[in-house]
């Protein structure tokens, strides 16, 4: 499974980064506005960082306007992935960027036939939101599961990005699922590490190593 980070903070980027845990990254226009900078110098800092997939989101309504932000994007980084939501728009734009050679991240997708959509329109990525579903009293994972059958169904190319991950369970799961990346929120990611057994195993066994004869 591939792991993107799920922010456009630039110091959780760096600090995940050199444990060889960023694959790619995915930003959005809340996470961009939390930055207080301008998007392009968030996307250009960040693509000269992580070699992988960089998702940038347009914020125009329709499919003209979208492809006209695509097209500026797209300009900034060879890497940069455009992230288009999952509209009649949206996908129109998608269908054209994807002729074009241009990627693309079909985002805010909460249902499979959404995600079956996407696909069909060409979407490099779908990014299918767990928690959001959650949120609502819907299990979000089970959105993970049925797209991927129907993709594997169908020989359909779309990478699944596991969405709107709010805890270690969600990345477990959809990896079991199948999906092929799970987009992780940089203040998240640390927990994946961790387990309190390890902190006590290790304070133990420091403890014991104070037993032992030293030259
Ligand atoms: C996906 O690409 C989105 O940026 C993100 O996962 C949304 O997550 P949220 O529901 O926590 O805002």
């Amino acid at each position: 499974m591939k792991f993107f980070l799920d922010t456009g903070n630039i110091e959780e980027i760096k600090r995940i980064t050199r444990l060889g845990l960023v694959d790619g990254v995915t930003t959005n226009p809340s996470l961009i506005a939390k930055e207080g900078r301008l998007f392009k110098d968030v996307i250009k800092e960040i693509v000269a960082i992580v070699p992988g997939p960089v998702s940038a989101e347009v914020i125009g309504l329709t499919a003209e306007e979208m492809l006209k932000e695509a097209y500026e994007i797209a300009e900034w980084a060879p890497n940069v992935v455009i992230k288009l939501p999952m509209t009649e728009d949206g996908l129109e734009a998608c269908y054209e960027l994807t002729k074009k050679g241009i990627k693309t991240n079909v985002t805010l997708v909460f249902s499979a036939a959404q995600g079956l959509m996407a696909a069909k329109a060409g979407a490099t990525y779908i990014s299918p939101f767990v928690g959001r579903l959650d949120d609502i009293g819907v299990d979000g994972m089970k959105l993970i599961k049925d797209l991927k059958t129907i993709l594997t169904n169908y020989g359909l190319t779309s990478e699944i990005i596991a969405a709107s991950i709010r805890n270690i369970a969600h990345v477990e799961q959809a990896a079991i699922a199948g999906a092929h990346i799970a987009t992780i929120p940089g203040s998240l990611l640390p927990s994946l590490w961790k387990h309190p057994l390890t902190d006590n195993g290790i304070e133990r066994f420091l403890k014991d190593w104070e037993k032992v004869p030293q030259v």
